[in-house]
């Protein structure tokens, strides 16, 4: 009987695990809709892309890269590794300045919330930044 028992909550064990496992590498990130439909009320500017640019290199290129590919030093054991803005999150995506500026501001696991840190106008300097890494379609 035991011997059932712990072969039962090994099972279970298991299956609880894959299941966690699985869960989290299918929740991408999703920004409320709300959020993803807020515009960024600032224009990008040369002044306000410099202004993100000296924000990104003390406070994001650690982990985002300075090139902005992700790979900075500090992305070195973080999982998930922190978003290079290069692809698909970047300019042009399917990511909006609204989503972005709610992610950098609410944050999540590794990537730290910049609610407090940053006003929101230099979340939304930083934002208009990280659009330069990838070309306009
Ligand atoms: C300590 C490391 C770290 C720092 C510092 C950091 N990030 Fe992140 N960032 C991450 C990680 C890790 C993720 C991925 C989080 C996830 O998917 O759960 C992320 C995700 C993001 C995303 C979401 C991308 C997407 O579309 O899913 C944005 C935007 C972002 N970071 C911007 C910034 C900005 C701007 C700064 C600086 C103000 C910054 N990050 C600083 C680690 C960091």
């Amino acid at each position: 009987m035991r011997h059932r028992f712990f072969g039962w909550a090994l099972f279970l064990s298991l299956t609880a695990l894959v299941t966690l496992v699985f869960a989290h590498e299918m929740t991408g990130w999703i920004a409320p809709v709300e959020a993803r439909k807020v515009k960024n009320p600032i224009k990008a500017t040369q002044p306000s892309i410099q202004k993100g640019k000296e924000i990104y290199g003390k406070k994001c290129a650690l982990c985002h890269g300075i090139k902005g590919d992700g790979n900075g030093p500090a992305s070195v054991g973080l999982n998930p590794k922190p978003t290079s803005f290069k692809g698909p999150h970047g300019h042009g995506g399917q990511i909006s300045d609204g989503e972005h500026f709610w992610k950098i501001t609410t944050g999540r696991g590794g990537m730290p919330s910049f609610a407090k840190d940053l006003t929101e106008e230099e979340r939304w300097y930083v934002v208009n930044y990280i659009n330069t890494f990838s070309k306009h379609p």
